[in-house]
Formats: structure tokens, sequence, C-alpha cells
């Protein structure tokens, strides 16, 4: 191991540590016990949130798992299917919760970047007979941004498409926006315009807007009623939620335009590595916070790389096999950026080399 003065952590956008206003918030936020609808700041958050993304009602939720799960089971009978790309984080993740709490099928689609077409929905529903008796697809989820693409954008003029084909199949769609705002923030295209084309949509506070828990799921005010249900049944209805909606009101009043620096330190970190071509990283496709590099030329599973570079003190998280992730965020800098640049390329100059096994 080298000289390390800073560990520097780029395994996601959920690492960061709330600021020193962001305390400030948390500690002197107005709470009432929520249980019996007493809440001013989550009630504050709630309306703010639905009509930033032009929704008719929102609800706090204390994870972005939370959010998905519940909108499942909102839409959803057990034995249900519900549509989606094979590497949206519902399934990636989430397909032990979609099975065990939801009791839905997931319908795979292998769509190119995960950008889901009408013909790839088409293919998931009439791909099989499904007589009277059988089951039936009810629900189609999409993800913006594309976690397991790197964070690629989901792009509006698709997603019209796709809204457009469900609508006419009766297929309600959920978008797993966690990262939705990173994307808004890239093309420069409101909320409200964007979440038109959904029927549900949720969004987290703790990735790379830098709150400590928290995401919001948002809906037509029967959905989010239902939804109030099932929160209280998984055990997500919280007391003095105040403290939580205080943080997520500051993240999303202050952290949003920012997220530019964080597309331009992911940006950044592509092209120093993608010059040294170890890694065939595709510029055109850093579209957010993320970068994914393939260890293949190195010859050597993600795993095995991840640990070579935190003995040099740079994070990053295994996604598969051979694809190792790096996010940036809002405890980096773009120094950090760079020093980590370095740090990755070195550690690859050694594997190749053969100083280090
Ligand atoms: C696209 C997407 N959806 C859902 C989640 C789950 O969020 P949480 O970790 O808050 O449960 C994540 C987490 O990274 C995510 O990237």
């Amino acid at each position: 191991m080298t000289n390390i003065d800073k560990i520097i952590d780029l395994r996601s956008d959920t690492v960061t540590s709330p600021s020193p206003e962001m305390r400030e918030a948390i500690y002197t936020a107005k709470v009432g016990d929520h249980g019996y609808g007493d809440d001013k700041t989550t009630i504050e958050l709630e309306a703010y949130c639905a009509d930033l993304f032009g929704k008719e009602s929102a609800l706090l939720m204390t994870s972005g798992t939370m959010s998905d799960q519940i909108a499942i089971r909102c839409y959803t009978q057990p034995g249900d299917e519900i549509v989606l790309d094979r590497s949206y984080h519902i399934n990636y993740f989430q397909a032990g919760p979609s099975t065990d709490l939801g009791k839905v099928l997931l319908n795979l689609c292998d769509a190119e970047g995960g950008i889901l077409t009408p013909e790839d929905i088409e293919e998931a529903i009439t791909g099989k007979y499904r007589g009277e008796l059988f089951n039936r697809a009810t629900l189609l989820c999409l993800e913006n941004t594309i976690n397991g693409y790197g964070g690629r954008i989901f792009p509006l003029e698709n997603l019209k498409k796709i809204f457009t084909y469900a609508g006419m199949k009766g297929l309600p769609v959920h978008m797993d926006g966690e990262r939705f705002l990173n994307a808004c923030i890239a093309t420069k295209i409101s909320p409200r315009e964007y979440a038109k084309y959904t029927d549900s949509i949720s969004t987290s506070f703790s990735k790379g807007l830098g709150a400590p828990f928290g995401s919001i799921l948002m809906g037509s005010r029967s959905l989010i009623q239902k939804a109030a249900k099932y929160r209280k049944w998984y055990g997500g209805a919280l007391h003095q939620s105040g403290f939580m909606a205080a943080a997520a009101m500051y993240a999303i009043q202050n952290n949003v335009q920012r997220l530019e620096v964080d597309h331009r330190n992911a940006r950044l970190l592509a092209v120093l590595l993608g010059a040294e071509d170890y890694f065939d990283i595709d510029l055109q496709v850093v579209e957010t916070n993320m970068v994914m590099l393939s260890t293949k030329k190195l010859n050597l599973e993600s795993s095995h790389f991840v640990d070579l570079c935190r003995n040099e003190g740079v994070l990053l998280y295994p996604w598969s096999q051979y694809t190792v992730r790096a996010v940036s965020h809002l405890d980096v800098s773009e120094k950090d950026i760079a020093v980590a640049a370095e740090k990755i390329i070195q550690v690859s100059k050694n594997i190749l080399n053969g100083t280090i096994p």
C-alpha cells in the first residue's frame, strides 16, 4: 500500500455525509406525530415535490426500494407480471423483494442500453400465449437514469412513445427515477415536463442530492392513498418524519443544480481513464454521474481490481464480473477525481507489468 492522504470513495453517490447546513435543517425541523398527520415539514415536502413533478400527490418513503416496492404492490395482484429491462434495479437488486413482497413475476427485456421500445414491450406481452386463465402483465417499470448502464438517460422522445403505447395497452407506467433529477439537469428538461409521461415516479434524496435517507413516490391522489396504506403495512410510516423531510427539503432546494458538477467530474474521470486504453470507455454513454469500466483487458475480475484500488485509497464498486462502477458525488472534488484516475491507472499498469499478481 502507498501513502494515502485521503480515501476517495467512488462506490456510489449514496456515500455522502450531510453538510453542516443540512444538519442544521434537520436539527431545527418542526416535527409532529405523522401517525396523526401532524408533521408539517413532511406535508410541506410532499406538496413541494408533487408540484415540482406535476403530480397530484406525493408520499415520503424511507428508501428507493420502498418507493418501488409499494408502487408495485399498488398496481398489481400477486401472480401478475411486471415488464421491465433486465438491467433495472427492480430486477438486478430488488428481484427478492419484488417476488417476496410484491409476489409478481418479472418479465424481463434486454433492450439496448436499457432503453425499452414499444416493440420490446409488445414482444414481452405477446411472446407467449395468454389464455383467459393465464396471468397478465399489469405494470411497466422504467428507470431514469439507468444505473446498470452507467447512469444513461432514458430519452424523453423514447419515453413519450412508450407512454403512448402503454396507454393503448392499459399498462400503467411506474418510473424508478431515483436519479431522475440527474437526467433533468443533463437534458435541461424540467421534472414536470419529463414526468408527464409516467403514471407514477419515485425519486431519491439520498443519492446525488446528498441527504442521509428518503425517497418520494408521486402519482395520482388515489394511487398515493393506496400507497400510504402499504407504507404503513411495510413498516415505513414514521412518526416524527419531519427530521427526514427537512433533510430532503434542504437537498431538493439546494443540491439539484449542482448535479452538473458531478456530471462534469464523471466525464473528467472517463476522459482521463479513457486516454490510457485499459478499460474500453465509450465517452458517448457517460451522460450523468457514473462511469463503467471493463476489466477484461486487464484479465482480472472486477472484485480483485476493486481490492487493488482500495489498497491505494480509491473505492469502487464491482458491478458485475468484469465491470466496475465509479460514481461522482457531492463529496468528491475535481482534484479527487484527478488523483483517483492517476491511482487507477497506476494499478492497471502494475497489473499489466506483472508487478501485481
Ligand atoms: C435506480 C435505483 N432504484 C432504486 C434504488 C434503491 O434505492 P435505496 O438504496 O434507497 O433503497 C437504487 C439504489 O441505488 C437505484 O439506483
